[in-house]
Protein backbone atom coordinates (compact mmCIF):
# COMPACT_ATOMS: atom_id res chain seq x y z
CA UNK A 1 0.00 0.00 0.00
CA UNK A 2 1.57 3.12 -0.70
CA UNK A 3 0.47 6.43 0.64
CA UNK A 4 1.12 8.38 -2.60
CA UNK A 5 -2.42 6.42 -4.00
CA UNK A 6 -4.29 7.47 -0.52
CA UNK A 7 -3.58 10.75 -1.12
CA UNK A 8 -4.98 10.58 -5.04
CA UNK A 9 -7.71 8.65 -4.05
CA UNK A 10 -8.82 11.17 -0.95
CA UNK A 11 -8.30 13.86 -3.61
CA UNK A 12 -10.68 12.21 -6.41
CA UNK A 13 -12.83 11.26 -4.35
CA UNK A 14 -12.91 7.94 -4.22
CA UNK A 15 -13.55 6.56 -0.57
CA UNK A 16 -10.71 4.26 1.53
CA UNK A 17 -11.09 1.13 2.51
CA UNK A 18 -10.87 0.03 6.59
CA UNK A 19 -7.52 -1.17 5.82
CA UNK A 20 -5.96 1.91 3.74
CA UNK A 21 -7.68 4.19 6.79
CA UNK A 22 -5.77 1.81 9.40
CA UNK A 23 -2.55 1.92 7.16
CA UNK A 24 -2.66 5.87 7.13
CA UNK A 25 -2.91 6.11 10.76
CA UNK A 26 -0.85 3.53 12.13
CA UNK A 27 2.05 4.48 9.80
CA UNK A 28 1.49 8.41 10.82
CA UNK A 29 1.81 7.97 14.61
CA UNK A 30 4.65 4.82 14.15
CA UNK A 31 6.29 7.51 12.25
CA UNK A 32 6.36 5.60 8.56
CA UNK A 33 4.54 8.19 6.78
CA UNK A 34 6.17 11.54 6.95
CA UNK A 35 4.53 14.59 7.46
CA UNK A 36 4.56 15.99 3.80
CA UNK A 37 2.34 13.03 2.73
CA UNK A 38 0.25 13.25 6.19
CA UNK A 39 -0.16 16.79 5.16
CA UNK A 40 -1.13 16.28 1.78
CA UNK A 41 -4.03 13.76 2.76
CA UNK A 42 -5.37 16.35 5.02
CA UNK A 43 -5.29 18.90 2.75
CA UNK A 44 -7.11 16.69 0.18
CA UNK A 45 -9.70 16.01 2.97
CA UNK A 46 -10.12 19.15 3.65
CA UNK A 47 -11.01 19.96 0.23
CA UNK A 48 -13.01 16.85 -0.86
CA UNK A 49 -14.21 16.06 2.84
CA UNK A 50 -14.71 12.10 3.60
CA UNK A 51 -17.67 9.95 3.51
CA UNK A 52 -19.63 9.22 7.07
CA UNK A 53 -17.85 5.47 6.72
CA UNK A 54 -14.45 6.90 6.35
CA UNK A 55 -14.89 9.73 8.97
CA UNK A 56 -16.35 6.67 11.15
CA UNK A 57 -13.37 4.10 10.73
CA UNK A 58 -10.97 7.15 10.90
CA UNK A 59 -12.12 7.67 13.99
CA UNK A 60 -11.94 4.05 15.22
CA UNK A 61 -8.23 3.89 14.22
CA UNK A 62 -7.24 7.18 15.87
CA UNK A 63 -8.96 5.84 19.05
CA UNK A 64 -7.41 2.69 19.00
CA UNK A 65 -3.84 4.31 18.20
CA UNK A 66 -3.41 4.40 22.10
CA UNK A 67 -5.12 3.19 25.37
CA UNK A 68 -8.48 3.01 26.22
CA UNK A 69 -10.11 3.84 29.18
CA UNK A 70 -12.20 1.53 31.04
CA UNK A 71 -14.44 2.32 33.59
CA UNK A 72 -16.42 -0.35 34.49
CA UNK A 73 -15.13 -0.38 37.95
CA UNK A 74 -17.74 2.68 38.18
CA UNK A 75 -20.79 1.72 40.23
CA UNK A 76 -23.13 3.09 37.28
CA UNK A 77 -23.63 4.86 34.45
CA UNK A 78 -20.83 7.08 33.45
CA UNK A 79 -21.58 10.38 31.10
CA UNK A 80 -19.04 12.73 29.78
CA UNK A 81 -19.61 16.11 28.53
CA UNK A 82 -17.83 17.50 25.94
CA UNK A 83 -17.73 21.11 24.20
CA UNK A 84 -15.97 22.08 20.93
CA UNK A 85 -14.52 25.29 22.82
CA UNK A 86 -15.58 28.51 23.60
CA UNK A 87 -15.23 31.84 25.85
CA UNK A 88 -16.15 31.70 29.33
CA UNK A 89 -17.26 28.46 29.03
CA UNK A 90 -17.22 27.13 32.68
CA UNK A 91 -20.06 24.81 32.04
CA UNK A 92 -18.09 21.49 32.58
CA UNK A 93 -17.39 22.94 36.36
CA UNK A 94 -21.37 23.58 36.87
CA UNK A 95 -22.80 20.49 35.48
CA UNK A 96 -20.42 17.73 37.19
CA UNK A 97 -21.22 18.73 40.32
CA UNK A 98 -24.44 19.12 39.30
CA UNK A 99 -24.66 15.48 37.64
CA UNK A 100 -23.06 13.92 40.67
CA UNK A 101 -25.58 15.63 43.45
CA UNK A 102 -28.39 13.98 41.37
CA UNK A 103 -26.57 10.56 41.32
CA UNK A 104 -24.74 10.51 38.23
CA UNK A 105 -21.48 9.56 37.85
CA UNK A 106 -18.85 12.16 35.95
CA UNK A 107 -15.09 10.72 35.39
CA UNK A 108 -13.80 13.32 33.39
CA UNK A 109 -10.57 14.27 31.03
CA UNK A 110 -10.37 17.55 30.48
CA UNK A 111 -7.85 19.61 28.09
CA UNK A 112 -6.17 22.95 28.45
CA UNK A 113 -6.84 25.74 26.94
CA UNK A 114 -6.09 26.21 23.07
CA UNK A 115 -5.30 29.25 21.14
CA UNK A 116 -8.10 31.84 22.51
CA UNK A 117 -10.08 29.26 24.03
CA UNK A 118 -10.25 28.36 27.59
CA UNK A 119 -9.85 25.04 29.11
CA UNK A 120 -11.18 23.09 32.12
CA UNK A 121 -8.20 21.85 34.00
CA UNK A 122 -6.37 25.29 33.78
CA UNK A 123 -9.48 26.95 35.22
CA UNK A 124 -9.11 24.03 37.83
CA UNK A 125 -5.73 24.74 38.97
CA UNK A 126 -6.33 28.18 39.25
CA UNK A 127 -7.89 26.94 42.68
CA UNK A 128 -4.84 26.76 45.22
CA UNK A 129 -3.01 22.89 45.40
CA UNK A 130 -5.53 21.39 43.25
CA UNK A 131 -4.53 18.23 41.46
CA UNK A 132 -5.59 17.48 38.07
CA UNK A 133 -3.20 14.21 37.93
CA UNK A 134 -4.58 11.19 39.64
CA UNK A 135 -4.09 7.38 38.82
CA UNK A 136 -6.61 5.58 37.56
CA UNK A 137 -7.46 3.80 40.79
CA UNK A 138 -7.94 6.94 42.58
CA UNK A 139 -9.88 8.39 39.64
CA UNK A 140 -12.12 5.51 39.96
CA UNK A 141 -12.23 5.42 43.40
CA UNK A 142 -13.34 9.04 43.78
CA UNK A 143 -15.72 8.79 40.95
CA UNK A 144 -17.39 6.23 42.88
CA UNK A 145 -17.36 8.14 46.13
CA UNK A 146 -18.44 11.74 45.04
CA UNK A 147 -20.02 11.07 41.48
CA UNK A 148 -17.48 13.63 40.09
CA UNK A 149 -14.22 13.59 38.66
CA UNK A 150 -11.81 15.87 36.68
CA UNK A 151 -8.35 14.87 35.75
CA UNK A 152 -5.92 16.13 32.83
CA UNK A 153 -6.15 14.30 29.76
CA UNK A 154 -2.83 12.39 30.11
CA UNK A 155 -1.38 8.73 29.27
CA UNK A 156 -1.28 7.26 25.96
CA UNK A 157 -4.73 8.27 24.95
CA UNK A 158 -5.38 9.51 21.24
CA UNK A 159 -1.69 9.57 20.33
CA UNK A 160 -2.25 10.02 16.83
CA UNK A 161 -4.48 12.46 17.39
CA UNK A 162 -1.92 14.92 19.31
CA UNK A 163 0.50 13.85 16.00
CA UNK A 164 -2.20 14.88 13.16
CA UNK A 165 -3.82 17.77 15.50
CA UNK A 166 -0.22 19.55 15.47
CA UNK A 167 0.69 18.67 12.27
CA UNK A 168 -3.36 20.57 11.13
CA UNK A 169 -2.46 23.15 13.38
CA UNK A 170 0.49 24.09 11.00
CA UNK A 171 -1.09 23.04 7.44
CA UNK A 172 -4.01 25.04 7.79
CA UNK A 173 -6.23 21.89 8.24
CA UNK A 174 -7.98 22.43 11.41
CA UNK A 175 -11.46 23.84 10.02
CA UNK A 176 -12.78 20.61 8.11
CA UNK A 177 -16.04 19.08 9.59
CA UNK A 178 -14.42 15.28 9.26
CA UNK A 179 -11.69 15.87 10.61
CA UNK A 180 -12.98 18.12 13.81
CA UNK A 181 -15.23 14.87 14.39
CA UNK A 182 -12.49 11.92 14.10
CA UNK A 183 -9.91 14.31 16.63
CA UNK A 184 -13.18 15.02 19.17
CA UNK A 185 -14.62 11.43 19.01
CA UNK A 186 -11.48 9.38 18.89
CA UNK A 187 -10.88 11.16 22.28
CA UNK A 188 -14.11 10.98 23.52
CA UNK A 189 -14.34 7.08 23.24
CA UNK A 190 -11.30 6.54 24.05
CA UNK A 191 -12.44 7.94 27.73
CA UNK A 192 -14.84 5.26 28.32
CA UNK A 193 -17.58 6.68 29.27
CA UNK A 194 -21.31 4.83 28.36
CA UNK A 195 -22.39 8.28 27.41
CA UNK A 196 -21.54 11.65 25.87
CA UNK A 197 -23.35 14.97 25.70
CA UNK A 198 -21.70 16.82 23.03
CA UNK A 199 -21.88 20.80 23.47
CA UNK A 200 -21.26 21.59 19.84
CA UNK A 201 -20.53 25.83 19.68
CA UNK A 202 -21.25 28.27 16.59
CA UNK A 203 -20.61 31.61 16.44
CA UNK A 204 -17.45 33.90 16.53
CA UNK A 205 -15.75 32.40 19.39
CA UNK A 206 -16.38 28.92 18.23
CA UNK A 207 -14.83 26.86 14.89
CA UNK A 208 -18.17 26.26 13.68
CA UNK A 209 -19.50 30.14 12.52
CA UNK A 210 -22.69 28.90 11.80
CA UNK A 211 -25.20 27.03 13.51
CA UNK A 212 -25.76 25.15 10.03
CA UNK A 213 -22.10 24.07 9.79
CA UNK A 214 -22.61 22.89 13.96
CA UNK A 215 -25.72 21.01 12.77
CA UNK A 216 -23.68 18.89 10.23
CA UNK A 217 -20.36 18.53 12.70
CA UNK A 218 -23.04 17.93 15.65
CA UNK A 219 -24.92 14.95 13.57
CA UNK A 220 -21.55 13.29 12.17
CA UNK A 221 -20.19 12.91 16.06
CA UNK A 222 -23.54 11.57 17.38
CA UNK A 223 -23.41 9.00 14.34
CA UNK A 224 -20.23 8.24 15.02
CA UNK A 225 -20.45 7.52 19.10
CA UNK A 226 -23.44 5.82 18.39
CA UNK A 227 -21.85 3.32 15.61
CA UNK A 228 -19.30 3.05 18.77
CA UNK A 229 -22.21 1.69 20.65
CA UNK A 230 -22.51 5.07 22.89
CA UNK A 231 -25.31 6.83 24.19
CA UNK A 232 -24.65 10.01 22.58
CA UNK A 233 -26.76 13.57 22.21
CA UNK A 234 -25.35 16.71 20.97
CA UNK A 235 -26.82 20.30 21.53
CA UNK A 236 -26.12 23.18 19.27
CA UNK A 237 -25.14 26.42 20.83
CA UNK A 238 -24.32 30.15 20.65
CA UNK A 239 -20.87 31.27 21.24
CA UNK A 240 -21.56 34.44 19.83
CA UNK A 241 -20.82 36.33 23.30
CA UNK A 242 -18.86 35.09 26.25
CA UNK A 243 -20.65 32.22 27.89
CA UNK A 244 -21.58 34.36 31.47
CA UNK A 245 -19.72 37.05 32.57
CA UNK A 246 -16.11 36.11 33.45
CA UNK A 247 -12.93 34.91 31.15
CA UNK A 248 -9.97 33.89 32.56
CA UNK A 249 -9.35 31.41 34.72
CA UNK A 250 -10.00 32.09 38.30
CA UNK A 251 -12.46 34.85 37.53
CA UNK A 252 -14.35 31.79 35.92
CA UNK A 253 -14.17 30.18 39.20
CA UNK A 254 -15.25 32.63 41.22
CA UNK A 255 -18.39 33.11 39.12
CA UNK A 256 -19.26 29.06 39.17
CA UNK A 257 -18.99 29.23 42.66
CA UNK A 258 -21.32 32.32 42.93
CA UNK A 259 -24.07 30.50 40.73
CA UNK A 260 -23.62 27.13 43.22
CA UNK A 261 -24.08 29.88 45.98
CA UNK A 262 -27.64 31.09 44.20
CA UNK A 263 -25.68 34.79 44.64
CA UNK A 264 -25.72 35.10 40.54
CA UNK A 265 -27.72 33.36 37.83
CA UNK A 266 -27.78 34.29 34.33
CA UNK A 267 -27.71 32.32 30.85
CA UNK A 268 -24.82 30.21 31.88
CA UNK A 269 -27.11 29.08 35.07
CA UNK A 270 -29.64 28.32 32.12
CA UNK A 271 -27.59 26.44 30.05
CA UNK A 272 -26.02 24.32 32.60
CA UNK A 273 -29.05 23.33 33.68
CA UNK A 274 -30.02 22.18 30.11
CA UNK A 275 -26.96 20.13 29.82
CA UNK A 276 -26.93 18.62 33.15
CA UNK A 277 -30.65 17.51 32.14
CA UNK A 278 -29.43 15.93 29.32
CA UNK A 279 -26.69 14.22 31.25
CA UNK A 280 -28.90 12.49 33.45
CA UNK A 281 -31.40 11.46 31.02
CA UNK A 282 -28.20 9.82 29.44
CA UNK A 283 -27.65 8.40 32.81
CA UNK A 284 -31.18 6.87 32.79
CA UNK A 285 -32.75 9.00 35.49
CA UNK A 286 -35.57 9.97 34.20
CA UNK A 287 -36.95 12.17 31.20
CA UNK A 288 -36.03 15.54 30.23
CA UNK A 289 -38.36 17.22 32.48
CA UNK A 290 -37.98 15.21 35.30
CA UNK A 291 -34.48 15.46 35.52
CA UNK A 292 -34.42 19.14 34.39
CA UNK A 293 -36.27 19.33 37.70
CA UNK A 294 -33.78 17.58 39.69
CA UNK A 295 -30.75 19.74 37.91
CA UNK A 296 -32.66 22.53 39.53
CA UNK A 297 -32.88 21.31 42.97
CA UNK A 298 -29.35 20.50 43.18
CA UNK A 299 -28.58 23.66 42.06
CA UNK A 300 -31.19 25.54 44.20
CA UNK A 301 -30.32 23.55 47.53
CA UNK A 302 -26.85 23.96 47.89
CA UNK A 303 -26.39 20.46 47.24
CA UNK A 304 -24.15 21.28 43.78
CA UNK A 305 -22.10 23.33 45.79
CA UNK A 306 -21.19 20.85 48.36
CA UNK A 307 -19.79 18.32 45.66
CA UNK A 308 -18.27 21.42 44.41
CA UNK A 309 -16.28 21.27 47.60
CA UNK A 310 -16.18 17.71 47.88
CA UNK A 311 -14.92 17.29 44.51
CA UNK A 312 -11.80 20.00 45.59
CA UNK A 313 -10.94 18.77 48.70
CA UNK A 314 -10.76 14.76 47.26
CA UNK A 315 -8.32 16.31 44.72
CA UNK A 316 -5.95 18.38 47.21
CA UNK A 317 -7.38 21.67 46.45
CA UNK A 318 -8.23 24.12 49.30
CA UNK A 319 -12.35 23.67 49.45
CA UNK A 320 -12.62 26.80 51.93
CA UNK A 321 -12.40 28.97 48.36
CA UNK A 322 -16.15 28.06 48.18
CA UNK A 323 -17.07 30.11 51.16
CA UNK A 324 -13.63 32.57 50.71
CA UNK A 325 -13.40 33.80 47.42
CA UNK A 326 -10.52 35.89 48.30
CA UNK A 327 -8.46 32.48 47.93
CA UNK A 328 -8.71 32.81 44.64
CA UNK A 329 -6.01 34.37 42.94
CA UNK A 330 -6.82 37.81 41.03
CA UNK A 331 -3.99 40.00 39.52
CA UNK A 332 -3.13 43.01 40.80
CA UNK A 333 -4.59 45.46 38.54
CA UNK A 334 -8.37 46.33 37.69
CA UNK A 335 -10.04 48.90 35.42
CA UNK A 336 -13.62 49.41 34.69
CA UNK A 337 -14.58 50.62 31.39
CA UNK A 338 -18.30 52.41 31.58
CA UNK A 339 -20.83 52.92 28.87
CA UNK A 340 -20.70 56.11 27.25
CA UNK A 341 -24.07 56.41 25.70
CA UNK A 342 -27.36 55.31 26.75
CA UNK A 343 -28.53 52.14 24.39
CA UNK A 344 -29.11 48.23 24.70
CA UNK A 345 -25.58 46.05 24.32
CA UNK A 346 -26.37 44.01 20.92
CA UNK A 347 -22.98 42.40 20.51
CA UNK A 348 -19.99 41.31 22.44
CA UNK A 349 -17.73 39.69 20.30
CA UNK A 350 -16.94 36.47 21.74
CA UNK A 351 -13.82 36.20 19.83
CA UNK A 352 -12.53 39.40 20.30
CA UNK A 353 -12.76 38.75 24.03
CA UNK A 354 -10.51 36.18 23.73
CA UNK A 355 -7.73 37.28 21.79
CA UNK A 356 -7.63 40.74 24.54
CA UNK A 357 -7.81 37.86 27.27
CA UNK A 358 -4.94 36.18 26.03
CA UNK A 359 -3.17 39.56 25.51
CA UNK A 360 -3.67 40.03 29.29
CA UNK A 361 -1.87 36.35 30.15
CA UNK A 362 -5.15 34.24 30.90
CA UNK A 363 -4.08 31.71 28.34
CA UNK A 364 -0.81 30.40 26.83
CA UNK A 365 0.94 31.91 23.56
CA UNK A 366 3.93 30.46 21.93
CA UNK A 367 5.90 33.70 23.37
CA UNK A 368 4.97 32.98 26.91
CA UNK A 369 3.80 29.13 27.94
CA UNK A 370 3.05 30.55 31.97
CA UNK A 371 -0.19 31.95 32.77
CA UNK A 372 -1.63 34.62 35.10
CA UNK A 373 -4.56 32.48 36.41
CA UNK A 374 -6.03 35.70 37.66
CA UNK A 375 -5.99 38.02 34.30
CA UNK A 376 -9.45 38.42 32.83
CA UNK A 377 -12.33 40.46 32.32
CA UNK A 378 -15.84 40.31 34.21
CA UNK A 379 -18.65 41.45 32.42
CA UNK A 380 -21.61 43.69 34.18
CA UNK A 381 -24.41 43.58 31.55
CA UNK A 382 -25.10 40.86 28.92
CA UNK A 383 -26.35 41.25 25.25
CA UNK A 384 -29.67 42.55 25.17
CA UNK A 385 -29.03 44.61 28.35
CA UNK A 386 -30.38 48.99 28.68
CA UNK A 387 -27.14 50.36 29.75
CA UNK A 388 -27.61 54.20 30.54
CA UNK A 389 -24.57 56.43 30.07
CA UNK A 390 -21.79 55.92 32.58
CA UNK A 391 -23.07 52.32 33.89
CA UNK A 392 -19.84 49.83 34.31
CA UNK A 393 -19.74 47.70 31.18
CA UNK A 394 -16.68 45.40 32.12
CA UNK A 395 -13.32 45.49 34.44
CA UNK A 396 -10.65 44.03 32.96
CA UNK A 397 -7.35 42.73 35.41
CA UNK A 398 -3.72 42.32 34.76
CA UNK A 399 -0.34 42.31 35.67
CA UNK A 400 0.12 46.00 34.85
CA UNK A 401 -1.47 49.47 33.94
CA UNK A 402 -0.23 49.08 30.13
CA UNK A 403 -1.41 45.43 29.93
CA UNK A 404 -5.24 46.48 31.09
CA UNK A 405 -5.22 49.92 28.93
CA UNK A 406 -4.40 46.98 26.02
CA UNK A 407 -7.35 44.46 26.64
CA UNK A 408 -9.91 47.62 27.62
CA UNK A 409 -9.49 49.16 24.17
CA UNK A 410 -9.89 45.78 22.54
CA UNK A 411 -12.77 44.99 24.66
CA UNK A 412 -14.24 48.42 23.80
CA UNK A 413 -14.51 47.63 20.34
CA UNK A 414 -15.73 44.39 20.96
CA UNK A 415 -18.66 45.40 22.72
CA UNK A 416 -21.62 47.36 20.73
CA UNK A 417 -24.15 49.61 22.02
CA UNK A 418 -27.12 50.52 20.21
CA UNK A 419 -29.99 52.87 20.41
CA UNK A 420 -32.31 50.08 19.69
CA UNK A 421 -32.20 45.66 21.28
CA UNK A 422 -31.28 43.33 18.56
CA UNK A 423 -33.40 40.64 17.97
CA UNK A 424 -32.22 38.34 20.77
CA UNK A 425 -31.18 34.92 19.63
CA UNK A 426 -31.91 31.48 21.97
CA UNK A 427 -29.03 30.14 23.74
CA UNK A 428 -29.97 26.69 22.15
CA UNK A 429 -30.25 26.03 18.54
CA UNK A 430 -30.79 22.33 18.36
CA UNK A 431 -30.90 18.98 20.40
CA UNK A 432 -29.72 15.94 18.64
CA UNK A 433 -30.39 12.82 20.35
N1 LIG B 1 -11.05 20.14 19.37
C1 LIG B 1 -10.39 18.98 19.14
O1 LIG B 1 -10.08 18.24 20.06
N2 LIG B 1 -10.09 18.67 17.87
C2 LIG B 1 -10.43 19.45 16.83
O2 LIG B 1 -10.13 19.11 15.70
C3 LIG B 1 -11.11 20.65 17.08
C4 LIG B 1 -11.42 20.96 18.37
Amino acid sequence: MQMYDLIQKTRRLEPLTIEEIRFLVGGYTGGSIPDYMMSAWLMAVCCQGLTVEETTELTFAMRDSGQCLDLSAVNGVTVDKHSTGGIGDKTTLLVAPIVASCGGYVAKMSGRGLGFTGGTIDKLESIPDFSVTLDREDFIRQTNQIGCCIIYQSGNLTPADKKIYALRNLTATVDSIPLICSSIMSKKLAMGADGILLDVKYGYGAFMKTPEEASVLANLMVDVGKQAGRNCRAVITNMNAPLGSAVGNALEVKEVIQMLRGEIRNHLTELSLALSAQMLTISGKGDIITCRQMAEKALTSGMALEKFAQMIEAQGGNAKVVENLSLLPESPVSRTISARSDGFITEIHSEEVGLACLGLGAGRTADNPNIDMGAGVVFHHFVGDYVPKGEPLFTVYGQTEALCQIACNRIMKAVRVKEAPAVAIPMIYQIIE
